[in-house]
């Protein structure tokens, strides 16, 4: 990986094994974009891809130049308002009211490493030669705001990371900046489908496909949060692209608050990449002296279908975006009490569960909501960190230890972020909660917002959950936000800065997380809202899992766990078994299909232990000794995607250990077929021509063995044909079929 400089084209080449990134200095001095996709020869000129050409009813930057028309050319960073028709990547609001900018090339500087981002989450590396860097500076003259552009590639895989730095120098007028967005890619053609992962509260994150037309299409929040409606990414593919073969560009933002992704195709057939912090409701005063730093993107290209893409995501998010000591460890197995009691327990009832979830293997208990305050239901006490003593006589520390003493980890809930009007916090202070002066208040599930935009807030949040923590040993947090922002003000700041209120109440949420982090390194945070909807980059710098969502059925899970893994390693994907008939859809599903589906995640349980039969308890039993067998694996090997709930009717995937020598594939059918054909999974990622044992989990005696070559050629046998009458089958099939097959090298 290098980054070379063609001093005489004013061109860099960003590159490493597998991608190219080429952008130069155009004659306009702004940056123009040459190429991003497969790898290029290096040392070579491809200025020539800067095309321009005489139009009519088109701009022209220059005098006595009919070709240089900015609504035609490839850029990197364009500006709203001189000859660039299409959305802008930023647009500065100046003291005489003038929206037009003049960002000019000013200096460059390639080295090797990645700065951090001051006060974001962002990729990083451990040692300087994982990847290399090119900062290039610009300066509009007559504002003298400077523009720092910060590219990264990394060594090992088919990324690069791209954030944005103005700065407004001393002794200058302020300028506000109104759109500032992460990245800009302007590809030639518009022959893409666009896939973005949507959903809502309770289904997460689907797989949504269309081929783009010429306009804009966008995704996005302007909730707050990064939500469950959108995720922060989306992809363009080739048609025709698949799993496993294809080209694919990836764009995903590193950042948990409001965000547009945008691909808008001109009528020129070009495509035009946006992704960034929304403009709307954004507006920043740059005054002199200060700095604004944009989230990161992170742009992927894979010739080698979806899969590709995930695999360099999940990659470089598991290992150099997720960070502590629970990066590289195997996640602990876990019981939460939420579907088990809801609001409705004492430490007995908890310590009841608990008991029998040690008996089977678990290995962290976990107190979600309720424990605090006067909280018996969610009209009540959040805001007030302090545990309510008449279902916990001895506080936390008292059910701590406990707990530990069972031989179990502990871990809490927490939503730091919102308060009840019924709390302590707000009768103390009414004014710390986000709201517009003289307007009303909307509510969501009975629960305001803090204002994590004022440093008090977030200092008081700090000591409570600190004391908390201090004074009991807790080994995991799970850190939940279950309302979308409203009438978005902050008492605390002036009206000219009313529009950094979304930006600055996320600034806090991470401040607040990485002063926990850094007094409490070894906890280990799940992040939370109301189930998936701030599962996004950002928050994985902070914290390692996520909970993917407050649907806990294995159908509905096969969906969520597959659109989510287009992006999120499994190690961050937060699933368990939970009862049947399940809690949200009512739904009656066989226990072994709930674990076969929550073992492709962090894994754990979350249902009235004491309640069940001893023959569920056993299956668990072996449930939890089989994740406790394969976790490295499943956690940490290479996943593919094999068949789609959204469109082959199952569902499959696997993983694969580093050395090709192991794999384990999920194999699901929700609704059985009668009188079916034949039908075989062809698998992936495993050594053509070497011979692997295949055993089915839980069914005696081997599969088969077979090589490599035949297991992605031919596949395994998931439908033999039976005709669905009992008599005449092979073998009985019935709805919610789910198969684990273990593959070793012989
Ligand atoms: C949200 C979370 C749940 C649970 C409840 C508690 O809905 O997603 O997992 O923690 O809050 O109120």
């Amino acid at each position: 990986m290098a980054i070379e400089y063609k001093k005489d084209d004013r061109q860099f080449h960003l590159y490493n094994r597998d991608i190219s990134y080429v952008i130069s200095i155009m004659q306009n001095e702004q940056v123009g974009q040459l190429y991003f996709g497969a790898r290029l020869p290096i040392n070579r000129s491809y200025t020539y891809l800067l095309e321009t050409a005489p139009r009519y009813m088109t701009s022209y930057s220059f005098e006595g130049d009919w070709a240089f028309s900015p609504e035609h050319i490839r850029q990197e960073y364009p500006a709203y308002g001189a000859g660039d028709y299409r959305q802008p990547a930023v647009e500065l609001l100046q003291e005489n009211g003038s929206r037009i900018s003049g960002l000019r090339y000013v200096s460059h500087r390639i080295f090797s490493g990645k700065p951090t981002l001051e006060g974001l989450p962002a990729t990083y590396v451990e040692e300087d030669d994982e990847a290399d860097s090119l900062e290039i500076c610009l300066k509009d003259d007559l504002c003298q705001t400077e523009l720092y552009l910060l590219y990264t590639i990394f060594a090992g895989c088919g990324a690069v990371a791209r954030s944005a730095r103005f700065v407004q120098p001393q002794g200058t007028t302020p300028v506000m900046v109104d759109t500032a967005m992460s990245l800009c890619v302007d590809l030639p053609g518009r022959d893409y489908e666009m896939v973005q992962l949507s959903g809502a509260w309770a289904r997460e994150r689907s797989v949504i496909t269309r081929p783009l037309q010429q306009g804009i299409q966008s995704i996005g929040s302007r909730r707050g949060i990064s939500s469950a409606n959108h995720n922060p990414f989306l992809a363009l593919t080739r048609p025709g692209c698949t799993e496993h073969v294809g080209q694919v560009y990836g764009f995903s933002l590193v950042y948990s608050g409001n965000f547009l992704a945008q691909a808008e195709v001109t009528t020129h057939d070009e495509t035009r990449v946006l992704l960034g912090i929304h403009p709307d409701g954004f507006c920043w005063q740059l005054a002199p002296g200060q700095t604004l730093q944009t989230p990161e993107a992170v742009a992927v290209f894979s010739s080698n279908g979806y899969n590709g893409m995930s695999q360099i995501y999940h990659r470089l998010y598991q290992n150099r975006l997720c960070r502590g000591p629970w990066r590289d460890k195997p996640r602990p197995i876990l019981i939460n009490n939420w579907e088990a009691t809801y609001f409705g327990f004492d430490e007995e009832k908890l310590l009841a569960i608990a008991q029998k979830a040690k008996q089977i293997g678990v290995e962290l208990f976990v107190l979600d909501d309720g424990w605090f305050g006067k909280r018996d239901d969610d009209t009540t006490s959040l805001g007030d960190w302090q545990a309510n003593l008449e279902k916990l006589p001895g506080g936390i520390a008292g059910l701590a230890k406990r707990v530990q003493a069972l031989g179990l980890d502990f871990g809490l809930w927490f939503e730091p972020e919102m308060v009840n009007k019924d709390s302590e916090l707000y009768r103390a202070h009414p004014d710390w909660v986000l709201h517009t002066p003289q307007r009303p208040m909307c509510h969501g599930r009975n629960q305001y917002v803090l204002d994590m935009a004022r440093p008090e807030v977030v200092e008081c949040l700090y000591t409570q959950m600190a004391a908390v923590l201090d004074g009991a040993s807790v080994s995991y947090v799970k850190w939940d936000m279950n309302r979308c922002l409203t009438e978005v003000y902050s008492a605390a700041l002036p009206p000219q800065r009313q529009g950094e209120v979304f930006h600055r109440y996320v600034l806090g949420v991470y401040a607040l997380y990485q002063r926990l982090l850094d007094r409490f390194p070894d906890i280990l945070f799940e992040s939370c809202a109301s189930g998936g909807a701030r599962f996004d980059p950002g928050m994985l710098y902070y914290a390692p899992q996520a909970w993917a969502s407050d649907d806990t059925d294995a159908a509905q899970r096969l969906e969520i766990q597959y659109g989510t893994s287009f992006v999120y390693p499994v190690s961050s994907i937060g699933a368990h078994v939970s009862a049947s008939p399940n809690e949200q859809l009512g739904r009656v599903s066989p226990l072994k299909m709930r674990g076969d589906v929550a073992v492709f995640g962090t894994f754990g349980y979350e249902l009235d232990l004491a309640k069940l039969p001893p023959e569920d308890l056993a299956e668990m039993a072996q449930q939890i000794t089989l994740m406790k067998q394969y976790r490295q694996l499943i956690q940490f090997g290479r996943f593919y995607r094999l068949a789609s709930p959204f469109v082959d009717g199952v569902t499959a995937w696997m993983v694969v250990n580093g050395e090709q020598t192991e794999a384990l594939v999920g194999w699901y059918r929700v609704l059985n077929a009668v009188n079916a054909p034949f039908s075989r999974l062809p698998l992936a990622g495993l050594l053509p021509d070497v011979e692997y044992v295949v055993e089915e989990l839980g069914q005696p005696g081997e599969y088969g063995a077979f090589t490599g070559r035949e297991l992605t050629q031919i596949g395994l046998l998931t439908g033999d044909g039976s005709c669905g009458i009992p008599h005449m089958a092979k073998q009985r099939t019935t709805d919610f079929m789910s198969r684990l097959y273990h593959i070793v090298k012989k």
